[in-house]
């Protein structure tokens, strides 16, 4: 038994992040129940089949927490939330097509929850939430007829991704945490401390928690959108970007981030308006900039193709192009805001002959985005890379140099080894690098 004794968790959501967690606590000898409002999922975990396959080692806890009888799933939230001590809330936070932010997820969960709240009960919101939104919760749980005090409440931010999460969660990075008082920091520093071996932070409000995670992403969406910038200005002047943020980036202060097709998934590109979105009085300039100009990307990618066909004395109408990639990064299964979707739009617009590929796309996949799956590079007259799929890394060009009309390559990950495609024949464009 763990020092926290007979401790019982609901975990609410059993997706990427919350199924992780539930299994990583079940690990270390918690009794956590999954939640879910997917019958197939919650019926495959408990029978113990993990979904989310695209993470390492996740499956063979997910069965080996059922076995030791540790985790249980259900859809029953109230009856989960009646018979637990903790209950984290970790479901989708997401933003419409203007960026409007979708808390409805979060709402409906702390309903159920409350339904189910006891004295001395602690809820833990892990889904990264604009700043303010925990304690916009606090007037739902109260529906309990408990009040904040009597109850717990804390933000402790999932800061990871899919495919390393349960890595990350078990010590990758320290554990943020703010909470409502002293006595409840004093618990869940305990629970994430068992977990993590690099510990816990303190924040002095729950505020600053949820702030903490949001603003990792803002960090990371302004850093793109400048290395991005600047490989424009390369482009321009004939400078390859790659080679110059490698050389500044060895002074200390320098972090230079990958130029490429434009940012996707559920978290980067989100969490900016949940700072662009909350601002009465500052105009976040630079995070709205960033934004806009990581999403313009894709269309550049289009721009790049075309200039590359001319050069080769072909015109993208009627052209045979082929998307390397339809996930928003290698390896994960996801597609929220992937640059290939855009990307193959455009090029239909255009009447160009739209065919892709990607390793973890089954047919259905591919009609859905608007495009026809190719295994192979016959008749091809571009080649896009929009995913950095380890396999996009080691293309064999001698043989597909036999196979295309027209030898030309853009990529927009920056991987495609380019001594090795040019000896082929291949005129290869990268973001920030056009010779
Ligand atoms: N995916 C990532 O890499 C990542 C990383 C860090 C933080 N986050 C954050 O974690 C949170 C969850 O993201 P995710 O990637 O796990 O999402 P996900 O879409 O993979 O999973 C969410 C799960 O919640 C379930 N769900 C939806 N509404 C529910 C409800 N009302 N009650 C119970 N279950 C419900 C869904 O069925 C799904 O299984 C989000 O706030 C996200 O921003 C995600």
């Amino acid at each position: 038994m763990n020092e926290l004794g007979n401790l019982k968790i609901a975990v609410f959501g059993q997706g990427k992040m919350g199924l992780p967690l539930a299994s990583v606590f079940a690990e270390y000898g918690i009794n956590v129940i999954g939640v879910d409002i997917n019958q197939m999922v919650v019926d495959n975990l408990n029978n113990g089949i993990n979904h989310i396959t695209e993470e390492p080692g996740l499956s063979e806890l997910v069965s080996k927490n059922v076995e030791t009888k540790k985790y249980t799933a259900t859809t029953d939230g109230v009856s989960a939330a009646t018979d637990a001590d903790i209950m984290v809330i970790l479901v989708p936070t997401l933003i419409d097509d203007r960026g409007n932010i979708k808390l409805d997820p979060v709402y409906s969960v702390s309903e159920i929850i409350s339904k189910g709240l006891k004295k001395g009960n602690i809820v833990i919101t892990e889904a990264t939430m604009p700043p303010g939104t925990t304690e916009k919760l606090i007037p739902i749980l109260e529906k309990s007829g408990l009040k904040l005090g009597e109850f717990g409440l804390a933000h402790a931010p999932e800061r990871t991704m899919t495919g390393t999460a349960l890595r990350d969660i078990k010590g990758q990075y320290p554990k943020i945490i703010g909470c409502n008082d002293e006595n409840t920091y004093q618990i869940v520093s305990k629970l994430y401390n068992l977990i993590n071996k690099k510990g816990t932070i303190q924040m002095s409000s729950i505020k600053a928690a949820e702030t903490v995670k949001v603003f990792e992403g803002v960090y990371r969406d302004v850093n793109i959108g400048l290395s991005n910038e600047m490989a424009l200005w390369c482009e321009e002047h004939e400078i390859n970007a790659l080679e110059v943020f490698e050389a500044a980036n060895t002074q200390p202060f320098c972090h230079f981030h990958t130029p490429g097709a434009g940012v996707g998934g559920h978290c980067i590109p989100v969490y900016p308006w949940f700072v662009i979105n909350t601002s009465n009085e500052v105009n976040p300039r630079i995070t709205k900039t960033a934004r806009e100009l990581n999403d313009y990307m894709a269309h550049h990618i289009v721009e790049l193709t075309i200039k590359g066909l001319n050069e080769l004395k072909k015109c993208l109408n009627g052209s045979n192009v082929l998307v390397l990639g339809l996930t928003f990064r290698g390896g994960v299964k996801e597609f929220m805001k992937s640059a290939a979707i855009p990307i193959i739009n455009e090029l239909n617009s255009f009447g160009a002959n739209v065919y892709s590929y990607d390793p973890l796309c089954d047919e259905s996949d591919f009609e859905r985005f608007n495009s026809k799956l190719k295994t192979d590079f016959n008749g091809i007259d571009a080649i896009i890379v929009t995913s950095d799929h380890e396999e996009f890394k080691y293309l064999d060009f001698e043989k597909i140099s036999k196979e295309v009309s027209t030898k030309l390559i853009v990529d927009g990950r920056n991987i495609i080894n380019i001594s090795n495609a040019t000896e082929n024949g291949f005129r290869v464009i990268k973001v920030g690098n056009l010779k």
